[in-house]
């Protein structure tokens, strides 16, 4: 079955990202000249999605004047002879259906992701988190659909992190089917300990999930930070139906630290077309101070 449904989740607060967050959505922090949540638009779009829902919160509504047109700056730009200009910015609004749903209240992943229950159906989803940018040249979105086609089953994007960073993530009790491939059979969130923990494996910011996930959603407590976890849900369709892991190739930027926001901006700040080439200077006579 062909994956068309996407959801975006990007309603959190943004604590770790504050003061900027209470005045800039974290998902629409640039790198360079780009908004994190195009990045995540144009991943979906690769791997052939057509319907996005974005979950959105009160005083974030520039998410949403983003993606629609922008007759004043279209306008200016027609002015001035800046044809392709103009053309990039109705190709950003034209990109997908995309609609927007608020959560009223910042109940956590899993939370935000029950609430995109009718959007969705009765179809497999695609789940992108709305702070985390994944760049590598086949979109790894795509590589997530096509095994969901080939296995029928929920697939997480994941990566081997280190024994200090699985603490803050979620580790997956994994089993190798092939290259990049693991069938998932548990997971747990947040390991403190090595006793605790399955292995370094951890799901990072994709998943691609079937429609039982709601009625599992609709079931899950509160979990950790007394939010609705999805990795809770995700735990018990591990468990129940099996899901598998896609080691994906890349680099990813969590949007929503400091570190990876700074990260992001240096790291492709320096291919950008226009000024890259100058910033990479900068860098190199900044690099003698350090
Ligand atoms: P995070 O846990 O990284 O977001 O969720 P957060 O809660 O905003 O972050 P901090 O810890 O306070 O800094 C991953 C994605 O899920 C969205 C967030 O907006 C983010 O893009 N999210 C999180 C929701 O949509 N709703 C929620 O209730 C929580």
């Amino acid at each position: 079955m062909k994956i068309k449904k996407a959801v975006i989740p990007a309603a959190g607060l943004g604590t770790r990202m504050l003061p900027i967050s209470k005045g800039v959505c974290k998902e629409m922090l640039p790198i360079t000249d780009r908004p994190a949540m195009q990045y995540l638009v144009e991943e979906a779009v690769g791997a052939g999605i057509t319907d996005i829902l974005i979950i959105t919160a009160r005083g974030k509504e520039v998410m949403e004047n983003y993606f629609d047109y922008s007759p004043d700056y279209e306008g200016a730009l027609l002015k001035k002879g800046k044809e392709s200009e103009c053309a990039e910015l109705r190709r950003i609004a034209e990109m997908a259906n995309i609609t927007f749903l608020r959560q009223k209240e910042a109940r956590g992943l899993g939370h935000a992701v029950l609430c995109a229950k009718s959007f969705v159906g009765d179809e497999p989803f695609l789940v992108l988190y709305g702070d985390d940018i994944i760049l590598s040249e086949k979109p790894t979105a795509l590589s997530m659909c096509e095994l969901y086609e080939e296995f029928g089953r929920g697939v997480l994007a994941s990566q081997t992190v280190s024994e200090e960073d699985i603490r803050r993530y979620s580790s997956l009790k994994i089993e190798p089917i092939r290259d990049q491939v693991f069938a998932v059979s548990d997971m747990v969130e947040k390991p403190q300990t090595k006793e605790a923990r399955f292995s370094c494996q951890s799901i990072l910011g994709r998943a691609l999930l079937p429609p039982s996930i709601f009625d599992i959603l609709e079931k899950t407590e509160p979990g950790a930070g007394g939010e609705i976890q999805l990795t809770d849900a995700m735990r018990v369709l591990a468990q129940t139906e099996g899901m598998l892991a896609y080691e994906f190739e890349g680099t990813r930027y969590d949007m929503g630290s400091k570190l990876g926001f700074l990260t992001a901006n240096v790291t492709q700040g320096v291919l950008h077309p226009e000024c890259g080439e100058e910033f990479k200077a900068f860098l190199k006579e900044f690099a003698k101070t350090l």
